[in-house]
């Protein structure tokens, strides 16, 4: 069996120019401009890579975004400080402050300062809650974009086996438990998993976000298996490569995505969805989407 392999950047494509058109729309008829602010503390290259993705894509779509710059001395009172600004300002419709930050600031605090209303995100506790439950304000990019890529190929989630071999708080437990509310069966492995392929090859899907190049082969993958490879790993040469082997896991899978090509285009174009969403609501909601604490 050869897979067809998931044209991720197609679909970014597709779903972008629908986003575009929700733009419009805001401007038109609410004169409103989507806002996202992007904050970056340090000068992590790889960071500082991923921050111009996002800010291209906000223009590709319409979306007026800021890049504020803090150097890696920032304390965390100070970027506290900041975001209580752009929590209050009513012009700001997303507030994403890129990860990892300096080891001398509490990423939890960070995270939880953030308006759950501006968490496009969906990394504030209330929305990581809210995957447990099914009512997330914003959900997580990634394993949002993962979830449009299964609809869009039509691939049927309820009553598969899904296995996520990866365990991150941004990637792994948000997939496994969006994927667990459309009623499929979840595995999740990790580091600590003995006997991966005991697993893996029950999987119907297979969502793989390790960080290690070429875990998966074909010998651990079911025949038929969806493969989506979240992974994103530069290899000393500087190929860009996933966590499967791609080659050899083709040849055994009905579905592949490729890395580059694959879902990263996808976290960026959920993330742009979100921004956009938080618009729509603050132009046209009469009351939170959601129940404040006390
Ligand atoms: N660092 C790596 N991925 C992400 C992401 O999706 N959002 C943020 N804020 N930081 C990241």
């Amino acid at each position: 069996m050869t897979a067809k392999i998931i044209d991720g950047k197609a679909i970014a494509k597709k779903l972008r120019a629908e986003y575009h058109a929700r733009v419009d729309v805001l401007r038109s008829r609410y004169n409103v401009t989507p806002a996202l602010v992007v904050i970056l503390v340090g000068d992590n290259p790889a960071s500082q890579s991923y921050v111009r993705g996002k800010i291209a894509g906000c223009k590709e779509v319409g979306i007026r975004s800021e890049l504020v710059e803090l150097p890696a001395s920032t304390t965390e009172e100070q970027l506290l400080e900041h975001i209580e600004r752009l929590n209050n300002d009513a012009t700001v419709h997303g507030i994403l402050v890129q990860l990892p930050l300096p080891a001398h600031i509490r990423v939890s605090s960070v995270l939880e300062k953030i308006s759950v209303e501006k968490d496009v995100d969906g990394f504030h506790l209330y929305n990581m809650g809210g995957l447990v439950t099914g009512n997330t304000v914003f959900s997580p990019c990634t394993p949002y974009g993962v979830q449009k890529i299964l609809e869009h190929e039509n691939i049927r989630v309820e009553g598969q086996n899904v296995v996520v071999v990866g365990a991150s708080n941004i990637v792994g437990k948000p997939t496994a438990l969006m994927l667990m509310q459309q009623d499929a069966t979840v595995v999740i492995c990790h580091k600590k998993t003995r006997d991966l392929g005991h697993f893996t090859l029950l999987a119907d899907i297979l969502v793989v976000a390790a960080g290690v190049p070429n875990l998966i082969v074909p010998q651990i993958v079911k025949t038929g298996a969806v493969v989506i490879d979240v992974g994103f790993n530069r290899l000393p040469d500087g190929r860009i490569v996933g966590d499967v082997d791609f080659e050899g896991v083709k040849e055994k899978a009905s579905y592949i995505t490729p890395v580059p090509g694959g879902v990263g285009q996808m976290t960026v174009t959920m993330l742009l969805h979100n921004t956009i969403l938080s618009a729509e609501r603050a132009a046209t909601a009469t009351t939170s989407p959601f129940r404040r604490r006390a």
